[in-house]
């Protein structure tokens, strides 16, 4: 049976942190909002807890799992051979969204990391994920909250559609604040290595780090090399049951000419008889509308933090407006939060037009 706690994300009920802390510490699993999306937890030092995550989610084996922790007392016992660059980084940024890939300590079980000599460890901004991590006194093992392939939960109900009745507790803190998952990069290389996109640009981390960090073709969603870079990149990911076309422009400038390519195709696939639904940003979605599509709105063009607190949400609703196809417009990859949520986009897609 699946127990559902409600929490004031900014003042959450330490008794009840408490409870769940313990329900975690023997070996349960609990569902918990983060800065970017929930998490599902489980004691990183407890084998058969983490195995029992893989199989609740359905996930590949070989997709290693992020360590969530409180302190650098928590980092220190998980790494080894740590980069100073690592602690700049940690000092600067955490708590926040971003994940780094270091090489593990013993301490660290060959389940949470796939056999991998590496692991994964963030320090989440988010009270009610840190006070669970204080209170359990050990590092919480969490992937997104999600079946696997999925689009990620950013709000309790999403995590209770996926999970209910097979995890232990859910925690309702509300909607997440990012809405995409932690930026991940790779400090066992140097330069390092975006793994994956997140709230924490590439352009954020040369202003505050002055580094530059590599940004593969991977990072920006697109077919895996032979070798994946990440465990992670190789499964198609976020994907609604509904196909889903992702219309791609060289450039963004025209919103005019998107929204006219964008509609031609809609009208296009109405006349084979598909029933046809568009997401798009609020800019353009009237053109679709007045058409008589429906429209799934994932906010403004000019505050990409709107999109892609939107985008999760949005891929789930695509499902339920029970259409044939859905189209979804593109963004500009190259300016800030783009590169993040194109990389969901080309991940989430059936098929990707480009013109
Ligand atoms: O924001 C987030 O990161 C959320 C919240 C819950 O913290 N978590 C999350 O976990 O997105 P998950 O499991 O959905 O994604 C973790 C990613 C996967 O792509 C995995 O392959 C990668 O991290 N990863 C984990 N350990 C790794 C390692 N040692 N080397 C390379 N990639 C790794
Ligand atoms: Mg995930």
């Amino acid at each position: 049976m699946t127990k559902i706690v409600r929490l004031d994300p900014l003042n959450p009920d330490l008794n009840v942190i408490k409870e769940v802390a313990d329900i975690v510490r023997n070996g349960g699993l609990c569902a918990f909002p983060t800065e970017t999306v929930y998490g599902l937890g489980a004691d990183a030092f407890n084998p058969k807890a983490i195995t029992k995550v893989y199989e609740v989610k359905g996930r590949p084996k070989d997709n290693p799992l992020i360590l969530h922790i409180d302190s650098l007392k928590m980092f220190n016992e998980l790494t080894s051979d740590v980069p100073e660059i690592a602690y700049m980084i940690a000092s600067k940024l955490w708590p926040g969204p971003i994940t780094l890939i270091l090489k593990k300590s013993n301490l660290v079980p060959n389940e949470v990391t796939a056999n991998l000599p590496t692991v994964a460890i963030r320090c989440p901004a988010h009270p009610i994920a840190l006070k669970l991590i204080s209170s359990l006194g050990r590092p919480v093992a969490a992937p997104s909250a999600n079946i696997s392939g999925k689009p990620s939960p950013t709000k309790a109900e999403h995590v209770v559609r996926d999970l209910m009745g097979l995890v232990d507790v859910i925690i309702d803190g509300g909607d997440t604040f990012f809405g995409i998952e932690s930026t991940i990069i790779d400090l066992t290389v140097n330069p390092p290595v975006l793994l994956r996109p997140g709230p924490i640009t590439p352009e954020d981390i040369t202003r505050i780090l002055g580094i530059e960090v590599i940004v593969p073709p991977v990072a920006r969603g697109y077919e895996e090399a032979k070798v994946a870079l990440s465990p992670g990149v190789k499964y198609r990911h976020y994907s609604p049951n509904t196909p889903l076309i992702l219309i791609e422009l060289d450039n963004y400038e025209d919103l005019v000419k998107l929204a006219n390519i964008v509609l031609n195709k809609a009208l296009e696939l109405r006349i084979k008889g598909y029933n046809v639904a568009v997401v798009a940003s609020s800019e353009t979605l009237n053109h679709y509308r007045s058409k008589g599509f429906p429209v799934i709105n994932l906010g403004s063009r000019n505050n990409l933090f709107e999109v892609a607190h939107n985008l999760f949400k949005a891929l789930r609703e695509v499902d339920e407006l029970g259409v044939d196809i859905a189209l979804v417009e593109g963004f500009n990859d190259n300016v800030g939060l783009g590169i993040a949520i194109m990389n969901r986009l080309r991940k989430a897609a059936s098929e990707r037009l480009c013109y």
